[in-house]
Order: C-alpha cells, then structure tokens, then sequence
C-alpha cells in the first residue's frame, strides 16, 4: 500500500466517518468461495449456526477469553448487530429498560428504539463507568448494555472494575449484561478480559458478543455469535430464527476456514491499523487538538473545541470545505458536543491526505471558508 499523496486526488472525498477496515479479508477466504462455486446447491444453515462452527467458536471461546463456553451456547447471528437485536428482543418485553453507555455505539439506542425500550445512559471515563447511575438505575433495568474495547472511545476495560459489576448483578438479579467486545481483536496498548470470564456464580447471567467484521476485516460477511448459558442461548436462537431463520451458509463456511487458519491475519490488521492509530493521534495533535491515545479498536475521539468550533460545526465544515468525512460526538450521546470520531481503518494515503487536510485548515486558524489551496472543493453545497 503506497503512501505517496499524489496518489490522492486533490477533490477526493475521504470517509473517516465508518468503521468499515480497509484491510483486506483473511486469503483463505478466497480460497472457501472459490470452492462453493462449484457447488451444485447450499442450502439453509441450522437455525443458531452450523454445528460444526458453532463448536470451533465454544473452542474459541474457552481458549481465548476462557469463558466456560460448549456449542449449545453459541448462537451465530448476522454480525454482532443481530446478536444484539436478537439478545433484546429476547430478553426484554416493551417498555423494558436498558442501561447504555455514553458515549456509545448509536445503533444500541436505534435498535432499543425499534424495539420499543427505554434508554437510560450511564457516562463512562478513563476511571471507569458511573457507577453511582448503574447502581441507581439497575434494580428497574432488563438489560445493561457493557461496550469493552469500546466504541468510540477505544478505551479498554480496567478488570479492577469487574468485581463492582458482579456485585451489581448479585444486587440485582434480573439484570442481564450484554457484553459487546467486537473490537477485542484490536487491542494495542491493553489487554482486553472478557467480564464473563471471572464472573463465577453470575456467569450466566452475561451474553458475550463477537464479530468477525471488524478484527478479520469481514464486515460484509455480516457473522457474529453470541454465548449465553444454554437456556439463554436457545432463546436467542429461537428469535434469531424468527428474525432471519439462519446466517448465510457461504458466509458462515468462509468464518469457519477464517477461524482454522488462526491468528496471523488480525495480528497483521492490528499492525496496520497501529501504524494508521499513531499518524492520526499525530496529526490531530500537531493541528493543537487534545486527543487520547486509543487502546483498541479503529477510531480516535479527539475534543475539536481548541478550533473554537462546536463538534456539529467542525464535522460540517470539514465534510463540505475539505471534504473528510468524520462523526460529530453528539451522535454517540448528548455530552459529547466537543467531540468528533475519525476512524484509522481506512487506506495509509487517505489518512495521509486527510491528517494533511486538516493540517491545512488549523494553520488557516480552522476559518469555515478555508479549502487548501490544493483542492478548493470540485462542487459547492455539500459531499454526496
Ligand atoms: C461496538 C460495536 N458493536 C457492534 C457493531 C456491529 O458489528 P457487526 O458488523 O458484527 O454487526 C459495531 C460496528 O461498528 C460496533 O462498533
């Protein structure tokens, strides 16, 4: 991958906006589809997933996060999205509701809205989550949604916080934790601990999910997999089938040849993506913005008011004036107007380009007519 910024157009629109990875999908993913095209017919897949990928991911699962995991309590659903919706759905009735953190991953409050639940927001920072919210919220809440290696932030759990969660989920027993840790592959700076793992006499009470989107750069495979106690998990198999009856055969037979062929793919995708991490923190910094250094994951989440503009304002004016797309703070919760999410899963010379780009519009004292002289926008009135 070159990184010769004349490789860039000049006008090219440059989408930090998603966290969809550039790199490109495990080999051994060719070589699967490959194979099936010579297939005369695939049919349906078991509702829950292919038995036997069903029992390599509860190996999975007790090798690396050591949960006490068997193939009954697997579900493979259409990416970690549906493990979620499913998850809800099953557990909650209408009107239920669920603690969310903040900021925090917009879908959990779309698919809670589609779902006709109420949300209640606990704040999480570098000294944990508010526990002072959780503990005043749980005994009234279904489902807490727990978001480690999280999104946007890139913050990775501190395991001292784990004993306060269990006593939360002693205290109140109706509660059960969704723990998203799609981005667990994408540890740099922290190693990432499964909370089901040390859970002990609470362990059922958790559903831990995963991806193959965002560590094996799969995301238009669409396969994640949830693992609850058994009980649980045939319940969120049961509306799983009822939403979609199975995950793509194809799919799931590429994730399964993914999963023999081991770690070497996320080990590279996780080095480029550090090589993409420390140039954009670099170049946010140089441009005299405040920005931690993310521990995992594929975005940064630097605070935009050093350019005395809101985080709407900054996003709005770096999408239609410099053409970079990124995502203003408030859609991850409504304290986080200073804030913008820019993801470092994209190609080295876009991000190249766009830390140049905005470069250029900090030395131009961040004004809202500024366009780098080398790329005035190609059309006014905004990207497509
Ligand atoms: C925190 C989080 N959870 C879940 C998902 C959805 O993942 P999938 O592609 O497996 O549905 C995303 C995607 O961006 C995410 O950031």
């Amino acid at each position: 991958m070159t990184t010769d910024l004349r490789s860039v157009p000049a006008d090219r629109v440059l989408d930090l906006g998603l966290g969809d990875p550039a790199h490109p999908m495990p080999p051994v993913v060719s070589d699967v589809l490959r194979k099936l095209a010579d297939r005369p017919s695939l049919g349906y897949a078991p509702p829950g997933g292919l038995p036997v990928l069903r029992r390599e991911l509860a190996e999975k699962l007790v090798r690396v996060n050591h949960l006490d995991a068997d193939g009954r309590g697997v579900v493979v659903t259409n990416g970690a999205s549906q493990a979620i919706a499913a998850t809800l759905a099953a557990v909650c009735a209408p009107g239920s509701t669920v603690l969310l953190p903040e900021p925090g991953y917009p879908a959990y409050r779309a698919v809670c809205r589609s779902l006709g639940l109420r949300t209640v927001g606990y704040r999480v920072d570098e000294a944990g989550p508010d526990w002072d919210v959780l503990e005043r919220a749980a005994s009234g809440a279904a489902v807490l949604v727990w978001n480690f290696p999280a999104n946007p932030t890139g913050m990775v759990a501190d395991p001292a916080w784990y004993p306060r969660l269990y006593a939360l989920l002693e205290a109140h027993r109706q509660l059960t934790v969704v723990s998203d840790e799609v981005y667990e592959e994408l540890c740099f700076d922290a190693a990432h601990r499964s909370p089901a793992a040390g859970a002990g006499a609470s362990a059922d009470r958790f559903v831990s999910v995963f991806s193959f989107s965002k560590g094996h750069a799969m995301t238009g495979f669409r396969v994640g997999y949830a693992h609850a106690h058994a009980d649980l998990a045939a319940r969120i198999a049961r509306t799983h089938y009822a939403l979609s009856m199975s995950v793509s055969t194809v799919s799931q037979l590429c994730a399964l040849a993914v999963l023999r062929a081991g770690d070497e793919h996320p080990a590279g995708h996780r080095a480029a993506l550090l090589a993409g991490r420390d140039r954009l923190v670099t170049g946010l910094r140089a441009a005299g913005l405040r920005v931690e250094t993310p521990q995992a994951g594929c975005f940064v989440w630097p605070d935009v008011s050093a350019s005395g503009l809101d985080a709407e304002t900054w996003c709005r004016t770096l999408a239609l004036r410099l053409r970079v797309l990124a995502s203003p703070g408030t859609e991850f919760g409504a304290q986080s107007g200073s804030r913008a999410r820019l993801s470092f899963a994209v190609p080295a010379e876009d991000l190249a380009e766009a830390v140049r780009r905005i470069g250029s519009w900090a030395a131009a004292g961040w004004s809202a007519d500024h366009a780098p002289a080398d790329h005035a926008p190609a059309a006014q009135g905004g990207v497509r």
